[in-house]
C-alpha cells in the first residue's frame, strides 16, 4: 500500500515524514578505492552517512541502497512505490548507459528523481555521454564528486517543501 501523506491523530491531520531513497548502481560499493581520479576518495558509507545525517537533521527519512544487479535495482524501484517514497536520488552507474529496464521502472513509479554522477561523464569516453535516465530526471548533476549527492539532496528537500532552519530542524511548508 502506498504511504498516505497524512494520518489522523485525534482530530488533527499530521503530515508523515518525507521519505527519500538513494539508489547506487554497480561498482559504487567500491568507492574510495575505485579509480579515485574519476570517483574521488569518499567511500559509499561516507556518502550514505552524510546524506542520512542531513536527512535526520531535517526530519526526513533517507534510505540508501546499492546493488550490482539490474533486477535487484528494478525490484527496489518498484518497492519504492509501495513504500510511499517521495523522491529518489539515483546514480545508475554503468546502467546509466545501458538499462532501458531500470529507466522503465522509474517511469512506471512516477516518483520524481535526480540523476547523480560523481564524474563528469560528458568529459569522458563517448559511450558515457548518453543516459537512458536524463530526459525523465528532474535534473542531472555530474562531475561534482560526492558533493553532487549533497546538492541533489538539498534540491529534493526544497522540492518536497521541507524548510530547513539554521538549527537544522524542519517544518513542512506544504504537503500534497
Ligand atoms: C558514474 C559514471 C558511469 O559512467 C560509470 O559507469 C559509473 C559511475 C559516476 O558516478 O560518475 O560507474 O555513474
Amino acid at each position: 500500500m502506498p504511504k498516505p501523506t497524512s494520518t489522523r491523530r485525534g482530530s488533527k491531520s499530521v503530515a508523515l515524514p518525507k521519505a527519500i531513497l538513494v539508489l547506487h548502481g554497480p561498482n559504487l560499493n567500491l568507492l574510495g578505492s575505485r579509480e579515485p581520479q574519476h570517483y574521488g576518495h569518499a567511500s559509499l558509507e561516507d556518502i550514505n552517512q552524510m546524506l542520512k545525517s542531513r536527512g535526520k537533521a531535517c526530519g526526513v527519512s533517507v534510505e540508501c541502497f546499492q546493488s550490482n544487479h539490474e533486477g535487484v535495482l528494478i525490484d527496489r524501484v518498484q518497492q519504492a512505490r509501495h513504500d510511499g517514497v517521495d523522491f529518489i536520488l539515483i546514480n545508475p552507474a554503468g546502467y546509466t548507459h545501458t538499462s532501458i529496464a531500470l529507466r522503465d521502472a522509474l517511469a512506471a513509479t512516477g516518483i520524481p528523481f535526480v540523476e547523480v554522477h560523481l564524474s563528469n561523464v560528458h568529459a569522458r569516453e563517448p559511450f558515457r555521454h548518453h543516459s537512458y535516465f536524463s530526459d525523465l530526471a528532474l535534473g542531472v548533476i555530474a562531475g561534482l564528486g560526492a558533493q553532487g549527492y549533497e546538492l541533489a539532496l538539498e534540491f529534493a528537500l526544497r522540492h518536497l517543501h521541507v524548510k530547513v532552519t539554521s538549527h537544522g530542524s524542519q517544518k513542512t511548508e506544504k504537503t500534497h
